[in-house]
């Protein structure tokens, strides 16, 4: 989704937006535009496209001076062109804006505006902040004043970054539902939990002559380690010399910086030609570290909700079934979008379990607070430290997956589901619904698989023979049962979002209460047969789709592979392993095979089209 840099002092201010903004790209974009304030005016410079289309421009017509901010888009109001692209300026180009999120209520403040006298440039929601700030400045004249009361007037989520030409050693920062994060610069007082030094306020760490705001720690990672993050309802000033950072009450507040420790490596492809390749490589070492890793420190609920999107839910459904099966505790899973709306019945007694590899994802944050509102206590499995729902949930489950960068999920998805599996183990085995040797013969099974999984990812070859002799443009089904059916819906998804194949997943007993009327010659379905108790259901179902034309391939543990042979077109097997741990084995080819379709149909991998990495709008 969009990415913010802002960057004051110390060196020319596009090198270091434009750097800034490379590292948050994998967000996916599809407009990008600088402000740089040249001494006297600011100057933006922006178009649609990519940042090397941004570049060309500056070369073109360069830009000097040492404050500035810039911006990736991802579209929502109004189309990727140069106009709708940030930064947005009021009318008299003093004050430039660049915006994460939504304005819900921009129709309503556009109309009052024109009403005023305001000629819109452009379709976005965030030049309605412009020229509110604009409005309010002359009024006020004071920007901290202006934007505080710009930003008590608009309804919706945003992270802003706000520059004026009539406070030129400043940049002005606000952040709701949507992360932004502040770079003391290097050198400073590193890991100190105090003010690093009083500013004018009183309050302020100062800066060594240069401070950063980004929406995303990795754009900061060159220049600093040293970093705040604000909360929600925040203002915040970066000057040169000084941070000063106003609570959603306008009082003063401090907010502890924090020492960033991993490193831009873990950020960065190495040898692999897409971040995708190396996150999916990762994933055994990414199962290592989270079986060593402390486990969830949370009361045993009378009753889990669940509440995720997209792979998250995946792993949610996949979770759902382990703790029905290993620890006895009922389960719901909800759509998170759909949840936040739902008729709003107590939730007393529950669990919410919010799964978020971002710990952004602005539904599954909306769900939890709703649940929370609701009774429910918030517990979350999340990836990345200090994201909103890691930060609002009453007790965390990290992933240790590391940087997941990559648009689509891979490693998020099989820490999550292990993370899972993982509580579903601890507490079976305390509510003794897990017999002591069922829970020693667990940990013995769960010691083998990071081996079991480096065995599961191998066939690169297989993965691209069949990729080139089988998905033509053609109907692909994924089809399960049991655990095998949320590991087909995220096979489908995989292949659907990063190789632009339509693809659906069924429960394979659904097929002939509908989806079998679309079974003919050339179909291809792909039917997961890892759940050894279901296997001659499976079967039976492939025999089904079958007779009417379909090329089966068949994945299934090892064991029961002459049995598959004699049903399916072909038959990939998986190391034997319980049935509970075949998700974490059966999306690893899943997800090869799909890399392999997208890279054979030129697709890019990383970025999909029209995809973001953390959906922080609705
Ligand atoms: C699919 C994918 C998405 C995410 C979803 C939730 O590959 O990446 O479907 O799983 O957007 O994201 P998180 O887990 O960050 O809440």
């Amino acid at each position: 989704m969009c990415g913010i840099m802002g960057v004051i002092g110390g060196h020319d201010a596009v090198p270091a937006l434009i750097d800034g903004l490379q590292h948050l790209s994998y967000r996916g974009y599809d407009a990008a535009g600088v402000a740089v304030f040249n001494g006297e005016h600011i100057q933006i410079r922006k178009t649609a496209g990519s940042l090397d289309k941004l570049k060309t421009l500056l070369s073109g017509q360069p830009v000097r001076g040492d404050v500035g901010i810039g911006h990736t888009r991802w579209a929502t109001h109004g189309a990727p062109t140069d106009c709708n692209a940030h930064p947005h300026t009021d009318a008299r180009e003093r004050i430039a804006v660049v915006h994460n999120g939504i304005i819900e209520n921009e129709r309503a403040l556009r109309l009052q505006l024109a009403a005023e006298g305001v000629e819109f440039r452009s379709q976005t929601d965030t030049e309605v902040v412009a020229h509110l700030v604009a409005k309010y400045l002359k009024e006020t004249c004071d920007l901290h004043c202006a934007l505080r009361k710009a930003i008590e007037a608009i309804v919706g989520a945003y992270a802003l970054v706000v520059m004026s030409v009539d406070e030129p050693d400043r940049l002005y920062a606000a952040r709701k539902d949507s992360p932004l994060v502040i770079g003391l610069s290097a050198g400073t007082g590193r890991g100190q939990k105090a003010p690093l030094q009083f500013g004018e306020t009183g309050q302020s760490p100062a800066l060594n002559g240069a401070g950063y705001i980004a929406s995303d720690i990795p754009a900061l990672l060159p220049y600093t380690r040293e970093i705040i993050l604000l909360e929600d309802g925040d203002v915040a000033r970066v000057q040169r010399d000084s941070v000063t950072i106003w609570d959603r009450s306008d009082t003063i507040v401090l907010r502890e910086s924090k020492t960033i420790h991993w490193d831009q490596e873990a950020a960065d492809k190495g040898d692999h030609i897409t971040f995708m390749e190396k996150e999916m490589d990762e994933q055994p070492d990414a199962a290592a570290r989270l079986l060593e890793a402390p486990l969830l420190q949370a009361a045993i609920p009378e009753r889990v909700v669940f509440v995720a999107c997209g792979s998250a839910y995946h792993a949610a459904l996949i979770g759902r079934q382990y703790f029905a099966q290993l620890a006895g505790i009922p389960s719901e899973v909800e759509v998170a979008s759909e949840f936040r709306y739902e008729s709003p019945l107590p939730l007393n007694n529950a669990m919410c379990l919010a799964v978020s590899q971002s710990g952004e994802t602005a539904d599954t944050l909306a769900a939890m607070r709703q649940a929370k509102l609701r009774g429910a206590r918030a517990v979350a499995i999340v990836n990345v430290q200090d994201s909103s729902i890691a930060r609002e949930a009453d007790a965390v489950q990290w992933m240790h997956a590391g940087p997941e960068i990559a648009v689509a999920t891979t490693k998020g998805f099989t820490t999550q589901v292990l993370a899972l599996l993982r509580i579903a183990l601890e507490w079976g085995r305390r509510r003794e619904w897990l017999t002591a040797g069922a829970a020693r013969s667990w940990a013995n099974d769960l010691n083998k698989l990071p081996e079991l999984m480096r065995e599961a990812i191998a066939d690169t070859e297989r993965a691209r023979r069949f990729a080139t002799a089988h998905i033509a443009p053609r109907l692909v089904f994924f089809i399960g049962r049991g655990l095998d059916t949320p590991t087909a819906m995220e096979g489908a998804l995989k292949l659907k979002e990063i190789s632009y194949q339509h693809a659906a997943a069924y429960a394979a007993g659904e097929l002939k209460h509908g989806p079998i009327a679309l079974i003919e010659i050339d179909v291809l379905v792909i039917a997961l047969c890892t759940q050894r108790e279901l296997l001659p259901k499976t079967i039976s179902n492939i025999r089904e789709v079958k007779a009417r034309g379909a090329y089966v391939l068949a994945l299934c543990q090892r064991r029961d592979e002459a049995a598959l042979k004699q049903a399916a077109d072909e038959v990939w097997t998986l190391p034997d392993a319980p049935d509970a741990l075949m998700p974490l084995l059966a999306v690893l080819p899943l997800q090869r095979l799909a890399y392999e379709v997208a890279l054979l149909r030129g697709c890019s991998v990383d970025k999909p089209r029209n995809l973001a990495k953390s959906v922080t709008v609705e």
